[in-house]
């Protein structure tokens, strides 16, 4: 579905894209022809990644910066639109989340997340609309958000209410910038595991056992099924699409349902022949 030349003429900024699921999306938009760069916080990370990125495009880069810095990311978009003539793409990635009783939070702990991922999109989304709507040019936001954006989730309350409000923001400028040709959608992974987020968010070999337990593939995404649909969503293949968040996985948010509780409760053929039981006769 996808050649070397699907995202040639895109430049795409990519935040938090020194590790984990941002370097994913990176590179898979480099091999498919995009100029790409990357901003975080660590420069010695970002130096690494660089390596990775200039392997495929040499016209690769990165930027040392907290996305929570309103002037730092102006400065850096106007440096990315000086060197490759417009930014046409941002994957706001960037992220922070971590396990807590909401009652044991402190006020720095859930503004330290919320500015991380709420503020940091707004800055990042309001400098790059803006350099897009003053040269007239279209251009393609991407915003991860999470399957609990929509449903709320006990112990990550600070990234459920952040994420949440990333999720408004991506409705509200896809409708107020689809007249300047700029599409904004989001994706929301399921269980893509990362070194950054699992260290945070599964301690122990016991709590994967029990995650994948529930999950009705019994299985984590791989990287490249999140990137081929981060792909989609930057190209021209989906110019259509705006306003609009795609779940990515596995079926996992659909744990909900009602009745789901019983395919976990034993082995299928002996789930069908309770079934078979529980029929009426015919007289
Ligand atoms: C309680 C905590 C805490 C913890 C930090 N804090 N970690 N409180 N439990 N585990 C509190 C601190 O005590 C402090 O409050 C406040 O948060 C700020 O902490 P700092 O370390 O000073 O902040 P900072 O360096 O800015 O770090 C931000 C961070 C950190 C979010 C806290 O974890 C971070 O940088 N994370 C980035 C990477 C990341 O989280 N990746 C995972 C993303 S996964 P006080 O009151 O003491 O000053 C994701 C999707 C999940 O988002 C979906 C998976 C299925």
């Amino acid at each position: 579905m996808f050649t070397s030349d699907t995202l040639k003429g895109k430049s795409i900024l990519v935040t938090g894209g020194g590790s984990g699921l941002g370097l994913v999306m990176a590179k898979a938009f480099a091999e498919k022809g995009a100029n790409v760069a990357i901003c975080g916080r660590t420069e010695e990370r970002l130096q690494k990644a660089l390596e990775e990125l200039q392997k495929i495009n040499p016209e690769c880069a990165y930027h040392v910066v907290d996305v929570r810095d309103y002037d730092a990311v102006g400065e850096m978009i106007e440096r990315l639109n000086e060197r490759y003539g417009v930014l046409n793409g941002l994957v706001n990635n960037a992220a922070g989340n971590f396990y807590a009783f909401s009652e044991d939070l402190s006020p720095n702990g859930f503004k330290a997340v919320v500015d991380i991922v709420l503020h940091g999109t707004f800055n990042c989304s309001q400098h790059f609309g803006k350099q897009l709507i003053t040269k007239k040019k279209p251009g393609t936001i991407l915003n991860i958000v999470t399957t609990y954006t929509q449903t709320g989730s006990a112990f990550v309350l600070p990234s459920a209410c952040a994420k949440a409000g990333v999720y408004a923001m991506t409705n509200t400028l896809a409708y107020e910038w689809a007249t300047y040709n700029i599409r904004v959608n989001a994706i929301a992974p399921g269980p893509f595991p990362t070194e950054g987020a699992w260290k945070r968010l599964m301690p122990s070999p016991e709590f994967e056992k029990i995650y994948l337990q529930r999950h009705p593939l019994h299985r984590y995404g791989k990287p490249e099924e999140l990137a081929n649909l981060a792909v989609f969503m930057m190209s021209d293949m989906s110019e259509y699409l705006t306003g609009e968040c795609v779940n990515i996985d596995g079926g996992e948010r659909l744990q909900a349902g009602q009745f789901n509780f019983v395919a976990q409760m034993m082995p299928r053929e002996q789930l069908k022949a309770l079934f078979e039981k529980m029929k009426p006769r015919k007289k």
